[in-house]
């Protein structure tokens, strides 16, 4: 097949490099010009563990072509996927500005049989209103909603064993023919792990191929991302709780996580959730919900919660600081949303970091790739560190806010005898509290 991909964020350069190391010829089409200029030249603009060997190696094949140019490459094309960006609006909707004109644009230079598919995450009824848009240019496609489940740092392993990949569409045909591309990347899946140097999740099983009608598929993908968010909201409200009732929320989530018909996962409380997605997915749906004159209040209270954890974290610092913060030197490690990623988008390392500021405390910051990410929305009077080493130096207080693994197997005693103070606040819930107070830090979790 060849095919055309819309945009070269995660899910677009994902998409397109592994469909073109499955047997097809694919053009990642992408508008700015350095971005653009990264893919063509065998990289991604983002840090995402394994990607860029596998770039490389089909930008130099010629099986993966990235352009600007929708006249070089939708005309050639029987498949074209949309993965454009939906930044947010105001009102906490999604923007759509990109879906549409990217939909308008190709539409003028699709051939007939071409099939569009939607990756963007986009609000249930969406995909109808792109068909409208079709049919008031006088064109007719098939049409798939095919949401995208990977996660960033994991992005290829999420995508080469897939738990389920999900194909809306109101024809079966299109359906069949996007499954269809999934199983010819099923067949190549070892040779491009052995050049992303992966290797499959233990006890991985085959995951599900999954048809459905178009608006479930567009409401598959964000119902999926609010119960995760929510998941964590709630070990965070329990957090809260178990701070003032001396429980350990990770003793009670290990414990209820057992439970299989709840499961483990995602009830790590602690600084909240960030990214481009779940802050922007729990809003989305409920801008969504509102059109249709349904109100989802369980999800405002999960987004509710989800901002009040920074300031929670902020308190609790304060609390245990000698003079309080004016004056008082923290460092903070961890400005990337969560470990394994470049990206800085909504992340709770930088909101606490701000806020500790506002309140008077000498803030350091470090994290081994999101500080250029991170740069613009800190605030200027907050210092970068370049290391690990200068960011802990002298601080009375260090705040572990994602769980690198440099920060986890950092050298507790070194950073006892480097530090001015002795406390070690983890808000990640990543340590062991007898670990970490062996080496004579003091431990502050949330909710422990
Ligand atoms: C999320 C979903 O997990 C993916 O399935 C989905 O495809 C993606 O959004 C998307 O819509 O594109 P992602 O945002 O990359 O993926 O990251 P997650 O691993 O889900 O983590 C999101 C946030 O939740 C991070 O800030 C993480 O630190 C936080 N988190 C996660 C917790 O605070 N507690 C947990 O127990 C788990």
């Amino acid at each position: 097949m060849t095919i055309t991909v819309l945009g070269t964020g995660y899910v677009g350069l994902t998409t397109a490099t592994l469909l073109a190391h499955s047997g097809h010829k694919v053009f990642a089409v992408e508008p700015n010009k350095e971005r653009l200029h990264a893919v063509q030249s065998g990289k991604s603009f983002f840090y995402e563990e394994g990607l860029d060997p596998l770039v490389k190696h089909v930008i130099e094949s010629g099986s993966l072509v990235a352009t600007d140019s929708y006249k070089d490459s939708v005309p050639h094309s029987d498949i074209v996927f949309s993965s454009v960006g939906t930044p947010d609006n105001a009102d906490g909707s999604p923007n759509l500005e990109y879906v549409f004109a990217s939909a308008r644009a190709a539409a003028a230079l699709m051939k007939p049989d071409t099939t569009y598919v939607q990756k963007s995450t986009v609000p249930v009824g969406t995909g109808r209103k792109v068909q409208e848009l079709f049919r008031s240019l006088g064109k007719e496609f098939g049409y798939v909603s095919n949401p995208e489940f990977l996660r960033e740092g994991t992005a290829l392993a999420d995508t080469l064993w897939f738990d389920r990949v999900v194909v809306g569409s109101d024809d079966s045909d299109s359906a069949s023919k996007v499954l269809n591309l999934y199983k010819s990347m099923v067949k190549h899946r070892s040779d491009i792990a052995s050049i992303a140097n992966l290797s499959a999740p233990k006890n991985y099983q085959d995951g599900a191929y999954i048809a459905t009608s178009q608006n479930s598929a567009e409401l598959i993908k964000v119902t999926a991302n609010a119960f995760l968010a929510l998941k964590i909201s709630f070990a965070n409200s329990i957090a809260k709780l178990a701070d003032q009732a001396d429980a350990d929320v990770v003793e009670v989530m290990d414990a209820v996580g057992s439970d299989k018909r709840i499961g483990r996962a995602f009830l790590n409380a602690g600084r909240g959730y960030g990214g481009g997605c779940f802050p922007k997915d729990v809003s989305g749906l409920i801008s969504s919900a509102q059109q249709y004159g349904v109100d989802i209040g369980i999800m405002q209270e999960a987004a509710e919660l989800n901002a009040s954890m920074p300031g929670y974290i902020a308190n609790k610092i304060h609390d245990v600081l000698t003079h309080g913060f004016e004056g008082a030197k923290i460092a903070i490690l961890g400005l990337a949303f969560k470990a394994g990623t470049s990206d800085a988008r909504k992340s709770p390392g930088v909101s606490l970091a701000n806020i500790l500021t506002k309140r008077g405390a000498f803030v350091t910051v470090f994290d081994p790739k999101a500080i250029d990410e991170a740069r613009e929305d800190l605030l200027s009077n907050i210092t970068i560190a370049r290391t690990t080493e200068d960011c802990i130096k002298d601080a009375e207080l260090t705040c572990i806010t994602t769980d690198w693994k440099e920060f986890l197997e950092y050298d507790l005693l070194k950073m006892r005898s480097e530090m001015q103070g002795d406390i070690f606040f983890d808000a990640m819930n990543a340590f062991d509290k007898g670990f970490v107070e062996k080496s004579g830090l003091k431990y502050i979790g949330v909710g422990r």
